[in-house]
């Protein structure tokens, strides 16, 4: 993660954005964005493209790809058909993209179901797939009629925060920090299908957090467990914890 970057600030300005300027994004963000992807895709194995100015993946009506407007670039967030935690680490460095665009004032929304996946233009090697797209730009200024209208469709209302965790007496300050930076997590259709837990440490071992998805409906929770993932990171950063898993 850049060291520099303030994702907690990020995480508490992200919203979904459906509506895009038609302006291209300027040249050093891009080169940003494109190192970030370069050092993910060491990472992670997996194959993340960033496609300018091409937004064939959302024009065409039908399908409900019209629920955008003004698309001209996305990030494709590619990576093996069977990869082992694919789709977790798709959502963690995803997301990690998603809060740095969002810090260089750029709106996303991550999009696994309303784009036509066929007009993409990316490479995909063999054994891979196009797991979500998410498209970036700069917003439209004013939120359009249609954004507002899927925000009342789709419900972007959060969880409340001890739907998160299973009740414990003494909830540890850096844990709860954690939760509030998971509770504004992006999730398909805004179901937030994730939960955390922690065990106290010991003289010997640090504390440790695990999660895990609390449904499996729509075949994106360990997406959104990735996201979240990032998010409790974030906001409980000020402290020495380990995942358990
Ligand atoms: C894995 C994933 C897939 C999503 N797919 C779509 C999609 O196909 N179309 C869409 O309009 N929004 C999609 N979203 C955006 C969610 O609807 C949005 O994150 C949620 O309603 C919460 O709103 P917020 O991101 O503004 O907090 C997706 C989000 C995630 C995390």
């Amino acid at each position: 993660m850049s060291d520099f970057m303030d994702y907690k600030h990020a995480i508490s300005i992200r919203y979904s954005c459906r509506s895009y300027l038609p302006d291209k994004i300027e040249a050093s963000i891009v080169e940003k964005l494109q190192a970030s992807i370069t050092d993910y895709n060491l990472l992670s194995g997996l194959n993340i493209q960033l496609i300018l100015n091409n937004g064939d993946a959302f024009s065409g009506l039908s399908k409900s790809y019209g629920m955008f407007s003004g698309v001209n670039n996305y990030i494709a967030m590619i990576g093996r058909s069977n990869g082992i935690h694919e789709k977790e680490k798709i959502g963690y460095y995803g997301e990690k993209l998603v809060l740095e665009a969002t810090e260089y004032g750029l709106g996303t929304c991550w999009v696994a179901g309303t784009y036509n996946k066929d007009a993409c233009v990316c490479k995909l090697g063999s054994r891979e797939e196009i797991y979500c797209v998410i498209p970036i730009g700069y917003p439209a200024v004013k939120k359009s009629f249609k954004d507002k209208l899927i925000n009342t469709v789709v419900n972007t209302k959060k969880k409340p925060v001890k739907d998160f965790f299973d009740s414990k007496n003494n909830i540890p300050d850096w844990f709860l920090e954690g939760i509030k930076a998971v509770q504004s997590a992006p999730s398909a259709v805004n179901k937030q299908p994730v939960k955390f837990s922690f065990t106290d440490d010991t003289n010997e071992t640090l504390p440790s957090v695990h999660a895990w998805i609390t449904s499996n409906r729509y075949g994106t929770e360990q997406i959104d467990l990735g996201i979240a993932k990032l998010h409790f990171e974030i906001g409980a950063s000020d402290v020495d914890w380990e995942w358990e898993d």
